[in-house]
């Protein structure tokens, strides 16, 4: 293989780039090259390492089907075992020699008569492959509030996805801004550490119990040993998580069970009324992603953590001032405050046949056939892209199943003995009428909530609207009627 000319070049080594390379091994090939930013390998598990971070899809679930790993210590593993599990795997399936960190890509282009892509990176290195996939997952860039006076503030700040580690917060006067997913699981280690806590709550998430415990020696052992044990139990999490899909797509009356759930939660774990009210959320459960903590609450009881709901107006060099005019002296801030999501895919710098624009083709908003392939960008498939991501199971589920599609797509090229492959615009434009009909019915349309799944005009560009296995059964083998091939 040349290293500048691969056949095919794969961004990021997460779930979905990991994922892969294993495939692509798996069948013999082996003329391929991941390029990686960071400087190791794991994604979202690499980057994310806050205090409590970890997964909240059961880790059986939580993982590679083919790669079912007996040893979890806890039904949702902590990130550092997440992160150890996803490199044993890459040295397993010899991987890691193909990956180049430090590597991040400023641009993709096609060059029409080479029929290669031009993958550029940042340091001016150029890689020509045939077929370019990219799993650059969809949570990677943080998002930071535009505040009145942020780059004032003479404090410590970070956000929860670049924790700063050297940062010891024993006894400090700490601010949260935001209550998501990763900010639930830090609250309650922080509020353990310091002097006080002020958590600025914008929405309150909707929160079950987690069903978390560790899994006794004797059980692991069985899931090692007994042939099907592990798989049955990943097959029963399977199950149970998409009931939870019915309620989200189909009806949300159907989700008033795991409302009920949610508010006996509130009850059962707050006795302040004023808190209690001001954590339970006015919008349909679902709308927003479900989360999961037996210790987010508790943590908000305590004495030295408060819950302000008015929205932030200012921040000064040591404080942080709200629109009803309170003022709170702090130390530091932690940004809890999420990812760049729907507007990162449009701002990347990929050109296709013709000299296409990415932005071009997503004029009238990002639409991608099976959230992998577009027409005009011959050979580019993308992992976990739009409408791929899931409120209520695993996305590793969906990450492989765009993989077998990718696989699929390049034997049709093999086969055919064809250049390049890529969707025709009217299979485009059915699977997404079809897609987008049913998502306008689902809770996060009609949930009464705003979230990171919807687009600036409202239209849900994040998430899959149904089963996954649909997706699975729909997706897993590319239909060559779908597609043009080009020789
Ligand atoms: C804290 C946290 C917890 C989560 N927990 C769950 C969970 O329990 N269940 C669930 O289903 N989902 C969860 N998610 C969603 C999670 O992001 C996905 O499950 C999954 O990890 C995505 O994998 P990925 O490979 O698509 O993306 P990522 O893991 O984000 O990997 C993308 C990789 O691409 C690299 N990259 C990006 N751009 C470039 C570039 N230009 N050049 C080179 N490299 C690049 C990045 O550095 C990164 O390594 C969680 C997300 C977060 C943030
Ligand atoms: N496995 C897990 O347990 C886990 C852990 C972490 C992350 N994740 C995944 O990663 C995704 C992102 O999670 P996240 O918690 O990092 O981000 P998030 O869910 O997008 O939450 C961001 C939080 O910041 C708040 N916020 C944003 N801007 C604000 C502002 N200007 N003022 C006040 N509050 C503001 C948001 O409030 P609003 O709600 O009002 O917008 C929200 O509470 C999750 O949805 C999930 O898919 C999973």
């Amino acid at each position: 293989m040349s290293e500048r000319a691969p056949a095919i070049v794969i961004i990021g080594s997460g779930f979905a780039g990991l994922g892969m390379a294993i495939q692509l091994k798996k069948a013999n090939f082996h003329d391929f090259v991941v390029l990686e930013k960071s400087k190791g390998l794991g994604g979202t598990w690499h980057d994310n390492t806050y205090p409590g971070c970890a997964c909240d899809v059961p880790s059986h679930m939580y993982s590679f089907s083919f790669e079912l790993n007996p040893h979890w210590s806890r039904m949702f593993a902590p990130q550092p075992e997440i992160r150890d599990y996803m490199e044993r795997t890459a040295d397993k399936y010899g991987v890691r020699d193909h990956i180049r960190f430090d590597s991040a890509v400023e641009s993709a282009e096609y060059d029409d008569a080479a029929k290669r892509w031009n993958v550029t990176l940042s340091d001016g290195t150029v890689f020509t492959p045939k077929a370019v996939v990219s799993g650059i997952g969809a949570l990677h860039i943080p998002s930071f509030p535009d505040l009145p006076g942020m780059e004032t503030f003479q404090g410590t700040a970070f956000h929860s996805a670049e924790w700063n580690h050297d940062y010891d917060l024993t006894g400090k006067r700490v601010a949260v801004i935001g209550t998501g997913a990763s900010a639930i699981q830090f609250v309650p280690r922080v509020a353990k550490q310091a002097a006080s806590l002020t958590l600025f709550q914008r929405t309150p998430p909707w929160i079950q119990p987690k069903p978390d415990r560790s899994i006794p020696a004797p059980v692991r052992a069985a899931f090692a040993k007994v042939p099907g044990a592990a798989r049955a139990f990943r097959a029963s999490i399977y199950w149970t998580l998409e009931a939870r899909a019915v309620g989200f797509t189909i009806d949300p009356r159907l989700s008033v069970p795991m409302e009920k759930l949610a508010r006996w939660h509130i009850n059962r774990q707050i006795k302040d009324p004023e808190l209690r009210a001001k954590v339970t959320p006015d919008y349909t459960i679902g709308c927003k992603r479900v989360l999961l903590s037996n210790d987010y609450y508790p943590a908000l009881a305590r004495p030295n953590v408060e819950v302000e709901t008015s929205s932030i107006a200012e921040i000064r060099e040591h404080s942080i001032v709200t629109e009803d005019g309170r003022e709170y002296e702090v130390d530091c801030i932690i940004y809890g405050t999420g990812f760049k999501v729907t507007d990162a895919l449009a701002e990347q710098r990929i050109v296709g046949r013709d000299g296409l624009k990415i932005q071009e083709a997503f004029a009238n908003g990002i639409e991608v056939y099976r959230g992998t392939t577009i027409p005009g960008f011959p050979n580019l498939f993308m992992l976990l892209g739009p409408n791929t991501g899931l409120g209520h199971n695993s996305v590793v589920f969906m990450i492989e199943t765009q993989i077998q599609h990718v696989l699929s797509c390049l034997r049709l090229i093999q086969d055919k003995g064809a250049d390049a492959i890529e969707p025709k615009p009217e299979a485009l434009r059915s699977f997404n009428d079809k897609m987008h009909r049913r998502l306008r019915r689902a809770v996060w349309s009609e949930g009464g909530c705003q979230s990171w799944y919807l687009d600036e005009n409202g239209v849900n560009r994040t998430l899959w609207p149904g089963h996954t296995f649909e997706f699975w059964a729909s997706t897993r083998k590319a239909k060559e009627e779908d597609y043009t091939l080009s020789y």
